[in-house]
């Protein structure tokens, strides 16, 4: 699709934010694109709305029943231009969890071509500090306004754009302190897991309240079955590093299929490192630490990026991995990933998309 869509100026631009004070997630740019299902006509009006509250009918389903999926990614600035970073597995993976939600397919390419034109609309939004991008969240909602669970007859789709820098706040390197979960579980086979879907972060709030109170950043799921194989950090997937492999649960059906864990495992293969996708027990970690072949632990995800982590606490004990620094390999591919995402090395897999100006 190369026609324009039409932008609905609005009358007054917000200020920008002081770059140096980014945080992650806060503040929005002026424009939103806004898109429209309803059973009768299929998705329809596509268009580019100022950013703001939305009227919702206190009925929707969404708010009642959780039918609600969405995408996080990110464009940064290089050079004056700004790219967007493997757009397409984002709409491939949104169609997934719309999906298992029973919720109407998107064109994947039509959401690109959109989502394209409402950054260049926003580019001078795009941060260009060390660490910082603009945050990128497409969402899928049911909005209407019936009490009987069934699949809604109607949906809105928002992609909003904020301009953020690192999600732990400071340094994006700094090594997390994280919990194992061993009473609540976030996801089943079978279930949504896989999924990205709101339903499975609200799951996981108790948890990680719980966590924060205990001084931790994060909790490290484990498979809701047996609570015994490592599946995912709540807004992380998971590696590690043993006798210098990198390994990492491999997908079951109850793991975020993560776009930032497929890149770095292409990218740790481009690097001549082994790789292996398996089913990895927390006591097998416990008992690689004590054996000194546990290096490195660090998890991955779009808002996170790469992030190291520096300890891990099973019930009363906590281990320290690698004296709480970043790692060789972490570093290395967090430097390879974030090179590539803001153009400072060479794209040999084309992971970049330019926005063009329209
Ligand atoms: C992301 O990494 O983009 C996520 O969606 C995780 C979290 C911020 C919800």
């Amino acid at each position: 699709m190369s026609e324009l869509i039409k932008v609905e100026k609005r009358q007054v631009l917000q200020e920008k934010p002081d770059q140096a004070s980014l945080t992650f997630g806060e503040v929005f740019t002026d424009y939103m694109l806004s898109f429209e299902y309803s059973q009768e006509k299929g998705w329809h009006d596509l268009k580019i709305i100022p950013y703001g509250p939305i009227e919702l009918s206190p009925a929707a389903q969404s708010i009642h029943y959780g039918q609600s999926v969405f995408e996080g990614l990110k464009a940064y600035k290089h050079d004056g231009e700004v790219v967007l970073f493997r757009p397409e597995e984002n709409f491939k993976r949104i169609n997934q969890s719309l999906e298992r939600l029973k919720m109407p397919q998107l064109d994947e390419e039509l959401m690109l071509e959109g989502l394209k034109q409402l950054v260049d609309v926003e580019r001078d939004w795009v941060p260009d500090g060390e660490g910082q991008s603009l945050y990128i969240r497409p969402i899928v909602f049911a909005t209407q306004g019936v009490l009987g669970v069934h699949p809604s007859h109607n949906y809105k789709l928002l992609i909003i754009l904020s301009p953020s820098g690192s999600y732990y706040g400071g340094d994006a390197l700094k090594p997390t302190k994280i919990y194992v979960e061993d009473e609540y579980v976030r996801a089943v086979r079978g279930g949504v897991g896989f999924a990205k879907v709101a339903g499975n972060y609200a799951a996981s709030l108790l948890a990680q309240a719980n966590a924060n109170g205990l001084g931790f950043d994060q909790v490290l799921w484990l498979d809701g079955v047996e609570q015994k194989y490592v599946e995912e950090v709540g807004s992380m997937n998971i590696f590690f590093v043993i006798n210098g492999k990198v390994v990492t649960p491999k997908l079951n059906g109850s793991i975020l299929p993560g776009i930032t864990r497929k890149t770095v495992i292409e990218l740790a293969k481009s690097l001549n490192y082994e790789v292996e996708e398996r089913r990895i027990s927390i006591d097998e970690v416990f008992e690689l630490y004590h054996s000194g072949e546990l290096e490195e632990v660090f998890g991955t995800g779009t808002a996170a990026v790469i992030s190291p982590v520096g300890e891990l606490q099973l019930k009363d004990e906590k281990i320290v991995i690698n004296n709480n620094e970043t790692g060789k390999v972490t570093q290395e591919l967090y430097d390879h990933y974030t090179g590539i995402q803001s153009g400072k090395l060479d794209d040999p897999h084309g992971w970049r998309v330019e926005v063009p100006r329209y």
